[in-house]
């Protein structure tokens, strides 16, 4: 009896799973389609499809708006629904919800709802159709291809190099549309924020300083052209002085590497590079002022700064942006030892300051400001230092946004604009007086790396503190210590280091290039 019922089951089995055709009975071959679908208008009857979408339900004679009637109601935004077997080229259809066509730019929430509002659709699409290990997806350009390329290829990946099981390769492609050019900026925008969220991720025993370097070298290798790539050892940081940067970098055994990248897009070789500057503390035990325990695991994407910026340069390169950019990212562990920097130690900076060091684990400003100190003979048109440098950034604005510090308006309004954009918002911090005070003051020092009245203001009392350490007009402090992460407040990232704000990086690069 067992025996008859299961030959039964496996019967029935045989013929739900029986494909379109023969040619894609090999999973490798599975192809899958992503399709928009925008929310009705009130009581509209029909279904609202995309250009793309539409075409495709026009060469099935209209089944998919009947099948879409008949699923039920209405697809709520970032929501998709499958339909298998009903197009000879495509056994799995996702449709996904785009929410109103009506969607725009709000000028008090700085956000494009509409470009979100597909990255968000696209990715959970892709993913649907990932989770049914299709291999290779089409993707409709819901009215904007580099947003649809950006969700598809940030939605798509996962840090599984360590694991034995992995999620399925899917390659992504334009469906339906004459926007390629759109499409592959998006891709190479999203490649570069993956490129951090690969760096960030990954553990700091497998992305040492030395690991990091090679990464990067590796991938502007293809870009020799237009890149040199400096990897600085130990003894060039002494001759330079670069006393802060080294005080860090002595309680490891792993040796420091101060990284230098050169990008020259320019057709003018003369004109001023802009330079960006990432901490990149592979790991941050705080030191001898040693962290807590619980949660030290997150530490290793405390390079994050110099993963953003390194990665947004290797986009920039990949984008041929007519701009000149100089990269500088610090790279050492700050760890516990015998020779490690001790609370109360004074160390000489790059320009002859003294600091201060009352709190070891206020680190990433000692590396940043011999960092700041050596980009300044490059003559900048504008300085930007990414890092995550504060917990109080996180308690300030939580993962809603990157925090801008800075002497500039102009700076900040490019920044600005250039994060309505890309989605990765930005929003502007105080660099008053009143937080100098409290880092000049300092018993031993001309400056203390920490403030005066303990945790107040953090992360501003931070930005003081570099701010002692740039001459120029135009500079900005990133502190992204609050985007670090994503759980699932960007639905688009999987859970995971986040590579934020790679993207608006990229975006603020090209604005210069094609802007001036
Ligand atoms: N890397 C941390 C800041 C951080 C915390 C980044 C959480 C991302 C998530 C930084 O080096 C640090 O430890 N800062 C101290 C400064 C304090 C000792 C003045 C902090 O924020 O507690
Ligand atoms: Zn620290
Ligand atoms: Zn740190």
């Amino acid at each position: 009896m067992l025996v008859v019922r299961k030959a039964a089951q496996k019967a029935v089995r045989k013929h739900l799973c029986r494909p379109f055709s023969a040619s894609h009975t090999h999973l490798q071959e599975r192809k899958g389609l992503v399709l928009g679908v925008f929310e009705k208008n009130g009581e509209e009857e029909s279904v609202h499809l995309t250009e793309a979408a539409a075409r495709f339900d026009q060469s099935l004679s209209g089944k998919l708006s009947e099948l879409l009637k008949i699923a039920g109601p209405g697809l709520k935004k970032g929501k998709s629904r499958l339909f298998y077997g009903i197009h000879q080229d495509f056994p799995c259809v996702a449709v996904v919800g785009l929410g109103k066509e009506s969607e725009g730019v709000c000028g008090a929430e700085k956000w494009d709802s509409r470009k979100e509002s597909i990255r968000q659709a696209v990715s959970a699409g892709c993913r649907t159709l990932q989770e049914l290990k299709v291999s290779h997806v089409e993707v409709d350009d819901c009215g904007d291809a580099k947003s649809a390329a950006e969700g598809a290829v940030l939605g798509l990946f996962s840090y599984d190099e360590l694991k034995s099981k992995k999620k399925t390769r899917v390659t992504s492609k334009l469906h339906g549309s004459a926007d390629v050019d759109g499409w592959k900026k998006g891709v190479i925008y999203a490649e570069g924020q993956n490129l951090a969220r690969f760096l960030m991720e990954a553990p700091a025993n497998r992305i040492t300083p030395t690991a990091f370097a090679n990464t990067i070298e590796e991938k502007l290798a293809p870009h020799a052209e237009r890149v040199t790539v400096k990897k600085r050892s130990k003894a060039w940081m002494e001759e330079q002085q670069m006393g802060a940067f080294l005080s860090v970098a002595r309680g490891s055994e792993e040796p420091p590497v101060f990284l230098e990248l050169h990008y020259s897009g320019s057709a003018d070789s003369q004109q001023p590079p802009l330079l960006l500057v990432g901490k990149g503390i592979t790991f941050d035990s705080g030191g001898i002022s040693l962290k807590p325990s619980q949660s030290m695991d997150a530490m290793r994407a405390d390079m994050g700064g110099a993963a953003t910026v390194c990665a947004s340069i290797v986009a920039a390169a990949a984008l041929k942006l007519p701009v000149n950019i100089v990269g500088l990212a610090p790279l050492c562990e700050n760890m516990p030892s015998g020779k490690a920097i001790k609370p109360g130690d004074v160390v000489m900076a790059k320009n002859g300051k003294t600091i201060q060091v009352d709190n070891t684990d206020a680190e990433g400003r000692l590396i940043l400001a011999d960092a700041l100190c050596y980009g300044h003979t490059f003559n900048p048109r504008a300085i930007v230092n990414v890092a995550t440098l504060t917990g109080a950034m996180d308690v300030a604005l939580g993962s809603a946004a990157t925090g801008v510090f800075t002497n500039s308006d102009w700076l900040w309004e490019q920044l600005q604009q250039a994060s309505v954009v890309t989605g990765d918002r930005v929003w502007r911090m105080p660099l008053f007086q009143h937080y100098t005070n409290q880092v000049t003051d300092s018993q031993l020092a001309d400056l203390n790396n920490i403030g005066k009245y303990s945790r107040s203001g953090g992360a501003c009392t931070a930005a003081a503190f570099l701010k002692e350490f740039v001459m120029a007009p135009h500079w900005a402090h990133l502190d992204i210590a609050g985007v670090m992460s994503n759980k699932d407040e960007v639905p688009y990232l999987r859970k995971g280091m986040s590579g934020r704000p790679t993207r608006t990086l990229l975006e603020f690069a090209a604005g210069l290039a094609h802007r001036g």
